[in-house]
């Protein structure tokens, strides 16, 4: 088994050896083997052909294959951003309702709608159907895995995690942040080394989408849930403190992206209005992709000329879209 604590052994069955299951490495041509199913081998994990991956102290296993492309996610800066406000329960009505929304309940049921939801012109999304007593649920993208513990602390015991991610520092926090959460880094750009129809609940909270791999390993009756920015999110900071990036997603670009492979089955909008000190703010801009761009000293030169001795009141704009994977 893993090593106790880090929810990996939990996950164990969902992992795929990326090599047998994808590309073959320059230099180790020749057929796949079979399934790529691995297993745990003295503190790393390994499929039956020999390809063996570290689980790294961190408590998260890194299944990218050496011809994977160069891409680190984020800064240790950035996730200790994401860790210290989102600690600070600021997003908790969001995390609340992904796992109202994840939560047992027969398919197509529909789930109790959030008076603080405006569900606009589209449905409510209708919850999960976790077969069995363990529902899989996988986040990519997971950051520290703030999210994906609150929707897992929400579903019937038995319910287990895939935090996925690229940054080594939101992995060691993800790692940790449940003990049914297991970490592992791979690209959300390349193909996932995880089995077909594996995860019953799928989360993509402003993270890298592939809608391909996700049609492909969500189950036939699973919920894929995407949450994005929409217009006018974090407005009062992005002149202030200079933010960059962060363009909303068109609704309907993204629904053009995943109709041949998802049905919309829900959008839910909804404002988080915050009253937040400089150094929030400042964890704020950090945690997104202005942590790329701007240090936090620049950060806070910025916030402390602008909110002197005050507090800056600042509003997330989210939408939450539900699909049902296509037959
Ligand atoms: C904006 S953060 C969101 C984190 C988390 N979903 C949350 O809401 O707290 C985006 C996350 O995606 C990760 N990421 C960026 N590119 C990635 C990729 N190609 N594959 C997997 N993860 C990636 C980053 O390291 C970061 O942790
Ligand atoms: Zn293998």
């Amino acid at each position: 088994m893993a090593p106790a604590g880090t929810g990996l052994a939990a996950v164990l069955p969902v992992l795929r050896c990326p090599v047998c299951t994808g590309a073959p490495p320059a230099g180790q041509g020749g057929a796949p083997h079979a399934d790529g199913a691995l297993h745990e081998d003295g503190g790393a994990l390994r499929c039956a052909a020999g390809h063996g991956f570290d689980i790294g102290r961190g408590g998260y296993v890194n299944l990218r294959t050496g011809r994977a492309r160069r891409v680190t996610g984020d800064t240790a800066a950035m996730v200790a951003a994401r860790q210290s406000f989102l600690g600070a329960g600021h997003y908790r009505p969001l995390t609340t309702r992904l796992a109202e929304l994840a939560a047992a309940s027969p398919p197509g049921a529909r789930s109790a709608p959030n008076p603080a939801w405006d569900a606009g012109p589209g449905t409510t999304c209708h919850p999960a159907s976790p077969a069995g007593s363990g529902p899989v649920v996988l986040e990519i993208g997971a950051g520290t895995g703030h999210h994906l513990a609150g929707v897992l602390a929400a579903l019937p015991t038995g319910a287990v995690g895939v935090a996925v991610d690229v940054s080594k520092y939101a992995l060691r926090r993800a790692a940790r942040a449940h003990p049914k959460i297991g970490a592992v880094a791979f690209d959300a750009a390349g193909p996932w080394p995880v089995a077909d129809a594996s995860v019953g609940v799928l989360l993509d909270v402003f993270a890298p989408r592939n809608p391909a791999e996700m049609r492909r390993v969500l189950r036939p009756d699973g919920l894929l849930i995407v949450v994005t920015p929409e217009p006018g999110h974090l407005a009062e900071l992005r002149g202030p403190l200079g933010l960059v990036g962060m363009q909303p997603d068109k609704g309907d670009r993204l629904d053009e992206r995943t109709a041949d492979r998802f049905a919309p089955a829900g959008l839910e909008r909804f404002d988080i209005p915050l009253v937040l000190s400089p150094d929030e703010a400042v964890d704020l801009a950090l945690m997104g992709p202005t942590g790329h761009h701007r240090t936090a000293e620049d950060l806070r030169h910025r916030a402390e000329t602008a909110w002197p001795r005050r507090q800056a009141a600042v509003t997330v704009r989210l939408v939450v879209r539900c699909y049902r994977p296509r037959g």
